[in-house]
């Protein structure tokens, strides 16, 4: 809750004419990403641009990983030009939580294989903060690839701490068989996972990292596991639509749903910038201590 109060100023400075805050003053922040990534890439990047300092990105294609450079020897590499902290992205679960204690940076989680991606469930329930004014005993709904899914894991254990009840929903499949320990409810259809939930969070069908074929066809999985109309209809008109992007039109929910009323998505995006704003601010005032 500490990191959503900071947030919140975050968000007014981002709104006001002048986004330059000297809270980063000669500091330095690096990315390494090993994943594609479009949003929490670039907004970590001008999250740190904003508050003044020092940053550069390193994305595995274009650095010395290609030369067989290992993971270790790339962190240690970065640390030693004097970085303060070092956001990582990394298909293996766990490899922040590797590199961490070799490293002087703060390192942080920006995605981690299936495992966590805290600051994307930091910006979910920011989101859902604004718009409902509270969590606690909020219905959410996750739907969809929750078993390779890291979004799904931290709004889990992020959303149960501040008082939400969290549903999940999707093929069989693609559900982990030891989720029930998280806390979740699994549902056994779609009525029953969205009927009067105040949030519906798609996710990404997470195809990369499908090893194997999982459900019969595309054709299929959007026929009983789409956020549809009827879906919405079920939860009820004041129900928030929301979706960590990037999205499958048409697979995980309907263009007609990524763009009604109802959706926050683009409200993500920009919470996303707030959210990664204070997590920064806070580590830096941490290290300074
Ligand atoms: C998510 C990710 O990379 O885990 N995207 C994101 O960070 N906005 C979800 C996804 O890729 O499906």
């Amino acid at each position: 809750m500490y990191i959503l109060e900071t947030a919140k100023q975050m968000k007014y400075v981002l709104s006001s004419g002048n986004k330059k805050t000297t809270h980063l003053q000669g500091k330095s922040v690096i990315s390494l990403f090993y994943e594609n990534s479009t949003r929490t890439r670039l907004s970590f990047e001008m999250a740190a641009k904003f508050m003044g300092c020092a940053n550069a990105n390193v994305s595995s294609s274009a650095s010395s990983v290609n030369k067989g450079e290992n993971l270790l020897d790339t962190a240690r590499t970065i640390d030693f030009m004097s970085t303060d902290i070092l956001i990582m992205r990394h298909m293996q679960s766990g490899a922040p939580h590797f590199i961490a204690p070799h490293v002087n940076a703060s390192v942080i989680n920006a995605g981690d294989g299936m495992n966590e991606h805290p600051t994307q469930a930091l910006l979910d329930m920011f989101t859902i903060l604004d718009k409902k004014k509270t969590l606690s005993g909020l219905k959410v709904s996750i739907i969809g690839d929750i078993l390779h899914s890291r979004v799904a894991r931290s709004n889990i254990i992020g959303m149960q701490k501040v008082g939400c009840e969290v549903y999940i929903y999707g093929p069989t499949t693609l559900i982990p068989k030891d989720i029930s320990y998280s806390g979740a409810k699994i549902c056994k259809s779609m009525a029953e996972s969205c009927e009067g939930a105040d949030v519906i969070m798609g996710l990404r069908l997470q195809k990369e990292r499908q090893k194997k074929c999982l459900f019969p066809s595309i054709n299929e999985y959007s026929t009983f596991f789409s956020v549809n109309k009827e879906a919405v209809e079920a939860a009820g008109k004041d129900v928030l639509i929301m979706h960590p992007g990037p999205c499958n039109h048409g697979v995980e929910m309907p263009t007609s749903v990524y763009e009604s009323e109802n959706s926050v998505i683009n409200e993500q995006v920009t919470n996303g910038l707030a959210v990664r704003m204070a997590v920064l601010y806070l580590l830096i005032s941490r290290r300074n201590v």
